[in-house]
């Protein structure tokens, strides 16, 4: 028997000294995996379009969160043919790289809303949340009609940016302080909306509701929905994906 085996019978009969020699392997195992996560600046591959929500949006999806659609509605459509046939391209981590919290969800009592943008008009969506049974007989989602009576109280939605930019998304200065009159903005068909394009490229810039005298909550959350899957243009991505 060569020296090797021998210590090595030695270490697997005597279990203190295994136990001390398998954590320091974890150890090794360990550092290796985890160190370069304090180097990297990012885990997640950019993706051109991908950027952080309009203030409108941005209220809307807070809407979308107090209301719980998150539980019958999930927000990743998965790379399978029978999920990206029926919703669309898969989801790119990149593309919920600024939620916080995601919204990605395990829970599909509905279906996934990752790619819903444009799919409907705003009067569809504005039907579907008044009463789901009008567009479609079968629905067993709750009716929201409320959200189209209530004024848009969305507070001061600096504070929602600046929290944001906290955890990195990167909402500038300019942004943060401009957050307030982007929001009218995007909601007002007349108003000036330079800033608020260069800022939030593809940014859909309209009435949502219906009724441009009010800014609802309805607005909003349409916004949002509006904008879920739009920004990443696929076709032209199409290219640099290996072939299914
Ligand atoms: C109790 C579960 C439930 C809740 C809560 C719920 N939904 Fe739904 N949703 C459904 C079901 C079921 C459907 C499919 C039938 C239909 O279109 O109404 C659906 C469909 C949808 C669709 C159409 C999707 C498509 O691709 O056709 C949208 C958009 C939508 N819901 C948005 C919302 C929003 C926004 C909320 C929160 C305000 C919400 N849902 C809350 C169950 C729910």
């Amino acid at each position: 028997m060569d020296a090797l085996a021998k210590n090595h019978k030695k270490l697997e009969r005597n279990v203190s000294l295994l136990a001390v020699f398998a954590f320091v392997a974890v150890i090794i195992g360990g550092i290796v995996e985890i160190a370069p996560l304090f180097w990297i600046d990012n885990t997640i591959e950019e993706v051109e379009g991908v950027r952080p929500y309009s203030p409108l949006e941005l209220a809307g999806r807070n809407i979308y969160i107090r209301e719980g659609c998150y539980t019958c509605h999930s927000q990743m459509v998965r790379p399978f043919r029978d999920e990206v046939e029926r919703y669309g391209h898969y989801s790119l981590a990149a593309e919920s790289m600024y939620d916080h919290p995601f919204q990605w969800g395990s829970k599909r009592t509905g279906p996934d809303l990752a790619r819903v943008g444009n799919r409907y008009s705003d009067e569809w969506h504005r039907a579907h949340l008044i009463n789901p049974r009008d567009v479609v007989p079968t629905s067993i989602m709750p009716p929201y009609a409320f959200l189209a009576d209530r004024e848009l109280k969305a507070g001061d939605m600096r504070g929602d940016l600046k929290a944001l930019s906290l955890v990195g998304v990167p909402y500038d200065e300019a942004a943060i302080e401009a957050a307030n009159d982007d929001l009218l903005a995007q909601a007002d068909p007349n108003a000036s909306t330079g800033d608020l394009l260069e800022r939030y490229p593809k940014a859909q810039v309209r009435d949502f509701d219906g009724n441009p005298n009010k800014l609802t909550e309805m607005d909003a959350l349409i916004a949002y929905l509006q904008m879920l899957g739009t920004l990443v243009d696929f076709d032209s991505a199409e290219a640099l994906e290996e072939p299914r």
